[in-house]
């Protein structure tokens, strides 16, 4: 159950403009754990020095706690009292003190996965952002940093491994318990602390700084994980070169460890000198990860790496200042992958996320700047605004100045701030002051909320063409009305028959409500490829034809802007044809063959731009989704590009798959460019595709090949797809992160029986609420499963509010994740939208709903 102190009656609304620094510093921190499962007890030992000028109280947020002892400088201490949760400390006319506080807390029935929890007989910690007061008093907030000394004892046995942040400084034995000193000499806010206690194998490996200094690697897994720990450790050896060479920054202790934990409510977490990772971001092997799951893997390894200078050596103020260390890290993760792999293919893999998550976000009654101004449960803002917008703040000033200027303003950045909580703003003001860029209107991005369009149009005078800007902010709940922004556009514009040069590749700066660009001399109108690489994070409009985008499809030097092209085109053809107008198929089956065939293309870059737009994303272009038409048009381009290129997709599935273990981009992308071929195939009906992709199946040397060919037929209806699931099952049903993708698939499934799937697949065995990878694995995809979510009698609605319901008294954190979905009601027609209404409302019409809940059910509901 839900502690009754983390469900307040009336939520309570936190203002970014109601920071005060702390009253009280705390330099050092003793933590003495005696560990047990069910019990484990916590004596805390915070030397506090006061900061404010006059006598305070000490203020220290606990949540689900009571004290067992209170002792300040060695004696018993009777002045304090309980406000609510927290602990209050009347220290009188002290300036400083050392207050103890003694607590027992049961990490087994921590199914929040906040604090310290138990995960399979483990002992775990994750306190950010405000776990740590699960475990035992303190005033949790980033801005307060100390010096870590940590003694856990605890049974030998049931124990074997104990990890903290730092280094281990001394160990002993006890009878049948063992002890672990660890100490870690960089100050920290609360929220990177981590314990890890229980059975654990390591995988070990070593690196050479750029100093000179040897750091030992460690990954920490399950008994039998440890082969699939390898692709991991190399993505760390890579994210530590990397991060020296890129922003000259070098790690800082002597011993790095990771461990997999299979419960986690996020990906990973950034614990100094010890991340705690969920498993499916760590374990790895051709058998049972895919390409998509290795890349995952090392860009999670590298985000949480980095976070070691950008979130951790210069950590955030206040949880206002989230995306200082999550935007920041984000693009440094997507650069590192981009410079692993493919960079156009990593930057369309960004963007189509950022489509997918952002866009509606901040299209939706649950939009908020990358700097939020207000919250109650910091928990909901972890969100692809303040994660992927705020990677794109950063890229657009990176863009603006340069690499070389750049990295200038982040050396100044990190010199600056270094063992300080810092702000958005600190991080603007060194790139002005060290890249020299005045980014006062820039500034904006961090203040104001949603998408901004630039409408395009092309004038002509004299032969000498331009390009006329109308730049608009959409209003957002609780910001009407909105101010211009400042952005880089690059953009190039070419003659399509070679009449005239081509204005090559140019950066101009987008500042007004309406701006013209001069574009030079045209023969005639020439072909515009704008916002190329997506230098701006915006929504562009500008009416092109068919020819015009075919064209630029085909030509653009910019990969990006080949990619965006086709999508416009298909995205142009399915719009009209959900609309009811006639969608030209014949000019996206000629582009899509033309990709196919292009020379020198790299496979990788061909599959992602054969792909048709998802369901959400034409959803998004409309206004009122009609998700069956969208779904029903999809199909039949799908279809139509599946036969009219049929010779194509079969040559592409009549190789043979690169090998598994070949992780190169060009590998990866031979892959994926097959499964493209077969979902193509696939939906054009033919005859013998179930027996096809069964063999694909079964044969299938490794899970990327062997996963594509049961989603596809996971779709279909044939005896191929009965066994193929049954045969999955069956092999994998011991693997936790492969029996997610099981469920994975079945829920994203085209059928028209998917929501009663998912409603039987919930009663499934193995099926449970306690885990969050297997929840989202089955009720995230549904939720992504556009035309199954929103089924027109509220199935799929019911079912996700059913979820939430259920799992908010036992995870709280996790059951707000599923809301949003429900909260775009306002894109849909009024069936619908009652219907949708009506499950918010049902929600928050449950008894003792958590604060994380209440916050985003109310929200969505007022639109
Ligand atoms: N600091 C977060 C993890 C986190 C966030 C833990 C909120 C608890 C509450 C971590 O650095 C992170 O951002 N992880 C991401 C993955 C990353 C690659 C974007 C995640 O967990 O999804
Ligand atoms: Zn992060």
């Amino acid at each position: 159950m839900t502690d009754a102190s983390s469900t307040p009656a009336i939520p309570v609304t936190i203002h970014r403009s109601d920071y005060r620094a702390p009253d009280w510093s705390i330099p050092d921190i003793a933590l003495d754990f005696a560990l047990g499962i069910d019990a484990t007890k916590v004596g805390a030992a915070l030397s506090v020095v006061r900061q404010a000028d006059a006598p305070v109280p000490l203020l220290l947020r606990g949540d689900g706690l009571t004290p067992a002892a209170v002792r300040v400088d060695g004696e018993v201490w009777n002045g304090w009292r309980m406000d609510g949760s927290d602990l209050i400390v009347d220290l009188g006319e002290r300036n400083a003190a050392t207050v103890e506080v003694d607590t027992v807390i049961d990490p087994a029935s921590n199914t929040q996965l906040s604090g310290l929890y138990a995960s399979g007989g483990l002992l775990c910690t994750q306190c950010e952002a405000e776990g740590f007061r699960r475990i035992t008093f303190h005033p949790d907030r980033p801005d307060v940093l100390s010096r870590y000394k940590v003694r856990m004892q605890g049974d030998k046995a049931a124990f074997p491994i104990l990890l903290s942040n730092g280094n281990c400084v001394d160990q002993g034995e006890e009878g049948s318990d063992h002890w672990a000193l660890w100490e870690d000499p960089w100050p920290k806010p609360s929220y990177l602390f981590a314990l890890v206690a229980g059975d654990l194998v390591v995988n070990k490996d070593s690196f050479t700084t750029m100093s000179g200094r040897e750091v030992e690697l460690g990954i920490w897994v399950r008994g039998g994980d440890q082969d699939r720990t390898g692709h991991a450790m190399q993505a760390l050896k890579d994210s530590m070169a990397w991060d020296e060479r890129v922003y000259g920054r070098e790690y800082d202790l002597d011993l790095f460890n990771i461990v997999a934990v299979s419960d986690f409510n996020m990906g990973a977490m950034e614990n100094k000198g010890l991340n705690i990772f969920n498993t499916r971001y760590i374990l790895a092997d051709p058998d049972t990860a895919t390409d998509v799951d290795y890349d995952g893997v090392e860009g999670v390894v590298a985000h949480e790496y980095f976070h070691n200078w950008s979130g951790n050596r210069v950590t955030c103020r206040d949880w206002f200042q989230l995306s200082l260390k999550e935007g920041f890290t984000v693009f440094r993760d997507q650069n590192f992958s981009a410079d692993m792999g493919s960079p156009p293919v990593k930057r369309i893999e960004d963007v189509r996320l950022l489509r997918a998550a952002q866009f509606p976000e901040d299209a939706g009654p649950l939009a908020h700047p990358i700097r939020p101004d207000s919250f109650q449960e910091i928990s909901n803002f972890y969100t692809a605004t303040i994660y992927n917008k705020g990677a794109e703040i950063i890229r657009m000033m990176a863009t603006m100045v340069g690499p070389e200027r750049f990295r200038n303003g982040t050396d100044l950045y990190f010199d600056r701030h270094d063992g300080e909580a810092a702000t958005c703003e600190d991080f603007v003001k060194a790139i002005e002051d060290g890249a020299g860029i005045d980014l006062g209107q820039f500034r904006r991005w961090y203040e104001q909320a949603g998408t901004p369009r630039l409408k395009l149009s092309l004038a002509e005078e004299g032969g000498v063409w331009s390009l006329n800007i109308v730049q608009t902010v959409p209003p957002t709940p609780g910001q009407p009305g909105k101010q211009p922004m400042m952005m880089p556009l690059r953009l190039a514009a070419f003659a399509m028959d070679g009449s005239s040069d081509a204005l090559a590749d140019t950066l101009v700066t987008v500042t007004g409500a309406t701006q013209r660009i001069a574009l030079g001399k045209f023969a005639a109108r020439p072909a515009l490829s704008v916002n190329r690489g997506f230098s701006a994070p915006i929504i562009v409009d500008f009416e092109r034809g068919p020819g015009e985008l075919a064209w630029l499809a085909a030509h653009d030097d910019d990969p990006f802007a080949r990619y965006e092209a086709l999508q416009q085109l298909m995205l142009d053809t399915l719009v009209a044809a959900v609309s009811g107008k006639t969608g030209d198929h014949q000019a996206v089956i000629e582009a899509v063959g033309q990709t196919l065939t292009g020379a020198a293309s790299d496979p990788a870059f061909v599959a992602e731009a054969v792909l048709l737009p998802s369901e959400a994303f034409i959803g998004d272009q409309m206004v009122t989704v009609d998700p069956d038409a969208i779904r029903r048009e999809r199909l039949a381009l799908q279809a139509a590009i599946g036969a009219a290129l049929e010779t194509k997709w079969r040559a592409i599935l009549a190789g043979s798959a690169p090998p598994a273990t070949d992780l190169s981009s060009k590998a990866k992308g031979g892959r994926r460019l097959r499964g493209v071929a077969l979902a193509y195939l696939a939906a054009t009906g033919a005859g013998d595709a179930p027996a096809l992709a069964f063999r694909i199946f079964s044969d299938a040397d490794g899970m990327t090949e062997r996963q594509a060919a049961l989603a596809t037929l996971a779709h279909g209806d044939s005896d191929e797809r009965v066994a193929a699931l049954d045969i999955f099952y069956q092999r994998y049903r011991d693997n936790p992160l492969v029996l997610d993708k099981w469920f994975q698939v079945q829920a994203w499934s085209l059928r028209d029986d998917t929501v009663d799937a998912v409603k039987a697949l919930a009663q499934h065995p193995d099926f449970t609420l306690a885990n969050p990878n297997r929840v989202r694995s089955l009720y995230g995809a549904l939720t992504g499963n556009q035309a199954a979510f929103h089924q027109a009698d509220g199935a799929g609605y019911r079912l996700i509010a059913d979820l939430v319901i259920a799992l908010d008294p036992k995870n709280p954190q996790t059951s707000a994740k599923m809301i949003p979905p429900l909260g775009r009601w306002k894109r849909f027609d009024e069936g619908r939208q009652a219907l949708m209404k009506a499950e918010l409302e049902r929600i928050l019409a449950q008894p003792g709903l958590s604060r994380d809940v209440t916050e985003q059910a109310s929200k969505s509901l007022l639109g």
